[in-house]
C-alpha cells in the first residue's frame, strides 16, 4: 500500500508539473484528491490493514494528499502570476505612439471678419447696432427716400412677404430706425452687421442671401472730408498701410452725394491685373451724405445736421483679403474650406 501511495503521489507530482492551464490542473485534482479519487480508493482499503500499519498508512495518505494539494496550490499560484503577466504585456501602452487629434471648433471666417469690421469702428467710436431682416417696405424703402413706384427700387429684386413686408434688401433700414428711435435727436454714429436678402440667380459672386455692414454718422457739420477720413482708415487697417482709397460719383437715393470706395489693388500694387481687371482699383462699397429727405423723414433737421452713410459686403472684403474666389464657400459648410481659417 505504502508504495501504491508513493506512485500516486509520483504521477500526481508529474500531472501537476505537466499542467499549462488553470483547467488542465483543476482536472488533476479531481482526479487525485476527488471523492472517487485513487487515494480515497486506497484508504477505503484499510479495513483489511493490521492495527499497527492503519496510523502509518493512514499519515501516509493524508501526507501525500497534503502534498499533492501543496503543489497543486503553487502551481496554481505560478499559472496565475504568468496569466497576469501575458495580460499586462497585451496591454502595455505605447506611450511613443502619435496622440489622436482632438477636432477643435472655431469662428466662421464671415463671423470672424463682421468681429474685426466691428472692432475697427468701435475703436473709431462707433456702436454696434441691429435690426429686423424681415422688414416693412416704409423702412426698407420709403424711409430711404425710395417712394412706391421710385425706378431705383429695381436696384434691388425683392423677396416679399406680403405687399408691405420683405425680407430686407440692405442694411439701410436701420439708419432710418436708429434716427427714429432717438426721441432726442442727439447724434448717432453706429453700424449695423446683418444678413440681407434679394432675389438674385446664385453664382460665384452673386447670392441670394449675403451680409453687408451698414455705417452711419450724424451730428452737426459732419463733411464729406469726415466720411473720407473713416473710410480710409478703415482700409489701410483692414488692408494694410500701403493701401490707398478713392471715391467715385455714384448713385443712391438715399444719400447726395453719393460715392463708391475703391481701394487699390493689393494684389498688383496699381499697377493694373485681372484681380483688378486691369484698372489698378477694387470696389469695395457704397457711401455717400445722407440725403436731407432721409434726415428730415427720420426727425433730423438737415439745417442742422448733416451725416454720412456707408454700406459694405464683408464677403466681398474677405474674398479679397484672403483671396477667396466663389461667395458660395461662405454658405456650404465645407469644413475643408472654412478650417483654413481657424485661428489657435
Ligand atoms: N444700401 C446700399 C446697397 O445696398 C449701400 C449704401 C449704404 C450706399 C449706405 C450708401 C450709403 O448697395
Amino acid at each position: 500500500m505504502k508504495e501504491q501511495l508513493h506512485a500516486l503521489e509520483k504521477e500526481a507530482l508529474q500531472k501537476v508539473g505537466d499542467a499549462t492551464s488553470l483547467k488542465e490542473l483543476q482536472d488533476v485534482r479531481v482526479a487525485y484528491l476527488g471523492k472517487k479519487g485513487p487515494i480515497t480508493e486506497v484508504l477505503r482499503g484499510m479495513g483489511k490493514l493490521s492495527k499497527e500499519e492503519r496510523p502509518i498508512i493512514g499519515e501516509l495518505a493524508n501526507k501525500v494528499r497534503g502534498n499533492i494539494a501543496d503543489a497543486i496550490d503553487s502551481k496554481k499560484a505560478s499559472i496565475e502570476a504568468a496569466e497576469l503577466e501575458k495580460q499586462l504585456e497585451e496591454e502595455t501602452i505605447d506611450v511613443t505612439l502619435p496622440g489622436r487629434p482632438v477636432p477643435t471648433g472655431g469662428p466662421h471666417l464671415l463671423t470672424s471678419i463682421v468681429e474685426e469690421i466691428e472692432d475697427l469702428f468701435i475703436g473709431m467710436g462707433f456702436e454696434v447696432r441691429e435690426g429686423p431682416e424681415v422688414e416693412t417696405d416704409y423702412y426698407n424703402f420709403e424711409a430711404l427716400n425710395l417712394p412706391k413706384g421710385h425706378p431705383a427700387r429695381d436696384m434691388q429684386d425683392s423677396f416679399y412677404i406680403t405687399e408691405e413686408i420683405l425680407m430686407r434688401t440692405h442694411t439701410s433700414p436701420v439708419q432710418a430706425r436708429t434716427m427714429n428711435a432717438m426721441e432726442d435727436k442727439r447724434p448717432v454714429k453706429m453700424i449695423c452687421p446683418g444678413k440681407v436678402y434679394r432675389r438674385d440667380t446664385d453664382d460665384a459672386t452673386h447670392s441670394h442671401q449675403f451680409t453687408q455692414i451698414e455705417g452711419l454718422y450724424v451730428d452737426k457739420n459732419v463733411r464729406m472730408s469726415d466720411l473720407k477720413g473713416v473710410l480710409d482708415r478703415f482700409a489701410k487697417q483692414m488692408f494694410g498701410q500701403e493701401r490707398e482709397i478713392r471715391l467715385r460719383p455714384s448713385f443712391f437715393p438715399f444719400t447726395e452725394p453719393s460715392v463708391e470706395m475703391d481701394i487699390s489693388c493689393k494684389v498688383c500694387n496699381g499697377e493694373g491685373c485681372s484681380v483688378c481687371k486691369q484698372t489698378g482699383w477694387i470696389e469695395i462699397l457704397g457711401a455717400g451724405m445722407v440725403h436731407p429727405r432721409v434726415l428730415e423723414m427720420a426727425g433730423y433737421d438737415p439745417k442742422v445736421y448733416s451725416g454720412f452713410a456707408f454700406g459694405m459686403g464683408p464677403e466681398r472684403i474677405a474674398m479679397l483679403k484672403y483671396g477667396v474666389d466663389d461667395i458660395r464657400h461662405f454658405y456650404t459648410n465645407d469644413i475643408r474650406f472654412l478650417k483654413q481659417y481657424h485661428q489657435a
